[in-house]
Parts: structure tokens; C-alpha cells; sequence
């Protein structure tokens, strides 16, 4: 029937303007919050041998933990089989703090409940975030990558003090009271 015939190619381009109209917004909304909500996945890329982080340089275990570097406040963490080294970090509410992280063994993930980091931590490589934390009192910062049979175990916490109580020592190193 050509009524049949000619339904067909309308069909069709209503759906592709359907759906070019979703890849279009979709696009957008990446756009925009690439561009103006500056929300962007990490992309940092720094390597680092996995085999011997933990034996020199900056990930070495009088390192790790949170520390004041020329104004700056920066954490390192190392997630390994199936702990976070330390298991407690400290931060100031409101500063920015850039959190720096490796693994020696398998891919690990962080997660900080309530805030907007979450990254990939992968073997080989140095995963930095940048943020600043708003909420004050004991996060929990699970890992987020099933990493074997520890997984569900793999767990520490971030205590978010307010800035008036973030008090660097002599190296400016601030560390958890009771470690957990
Ligand atoms: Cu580490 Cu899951």
C-alpha cells in the first residue's frame, strides 16, 4: 500500500530527530558541567612504580598522612589488600586539599561519603583529587573497587575539623588522635 510506503521514511526521521534530540541534550548537559560546573573526572597522569612506592620517594610511610607543604594542604594514601595506609586521615573544613593516592598491588577505589571524591586507584599510577571538604565531623572513605575477598573490609575515615583546629606539628604533619 503507499500509504505504508510513504509512513515509513517519516517514521524513521521522527525517531532519528527523537533521538538526535537526546545525543543533543545529553551533550549539552556533559558540556556544561565540564565547562561551567568544573566537574570533571581525574585526569591526572603522573606513573609510579608499583614495586617500590612504599621503599622510596613520596609514598614511603613517614610520608603518608596529611601535611602542610607550603601553605598547601596535601594527604597521601596508599590502598593496598585490604586497607587504607593510614587507616585515619585529617583535614581542615573549607581549605583546599589535594589528596594524593597509590596502590602497590591491585585497583582500588576511593569514595568520601557526602563529597565529591571518588576516584580509581590504579596500579602504576599516581590518582589525584582535588577538593575542599564542607561537612565537619567522621566521614567514612570505603574502598569503591571490588579489589578480592577483603573488599567489604577495606574501610577509613576522614575527620574534617574546622580550620581553626587544624593544628600542623613541627613537620606539618596532622594526624588522627586515635588512630582507627
Ligand atoms: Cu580495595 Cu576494594
Amino acid at each position: 500500500m503507499p500509504t505504508t510506503e510513504q509512513a515509513v521514511p517519516r517514521s524513521e526521521l521522527r525517531w532519528s530527530l527523537v533521538v538526535g534530540g537526546f545525543v543533543a541534550v545529553i551533550l549539552a548537559a556533559t558540556l556544561y558541567a565540564a565547562l561551567a560546573l568544573h566537574r570533571n573526572p581525574p585526569s591526572n597522569l603522573e606513573r609510579i612504580d608499583p614495586k617500590t612506592l612504599h621503599l622510596s620517594g613520596e609514598f614511603t610511610e613517614p610520608n603518608l598522612g596529611t601535611r602542610v607543604e607550603n601553605g598547601q594542604v596535601v594527604t597521601r594514601i596508599v590502598t593496598t589488600q585490604f586497607a587504607f595506609v593510614p587507616r585515619c586521615i585529617v583535614v581542615p573544613e573549607g581549605r583546599p586539599v589535594t589528596l594524593r593516592l597509590s596502590s602497590p598491588d591491585v585497583i582500588h577505589g576511593i569514595i568520601v561519603t557526602g563529597t565529591n571524591v571518588n576516584t580509581m586507584v590504579v596500579p602504576g599510577y599516581v590518582s589525584q583529587v582535588h577538593t575542599e571538604f564542607r561537612t565537619l565531623g567522621t566521614l567514612l572513605m570505603p574502598c569503591q573497587e571490588f579489589c578480592g575477598l577483603g573488599h567489604s573490609q577495606m574501610l577509613a575515615h576522614v575527620e574534617v575539623v574546622p580550620a581553626d583546629q587544624f593544628h600542623p606539628d613541627a613537620q606539618g604533619r596532622v594526624d588522627c588522635a586515635a588512630p582507627q
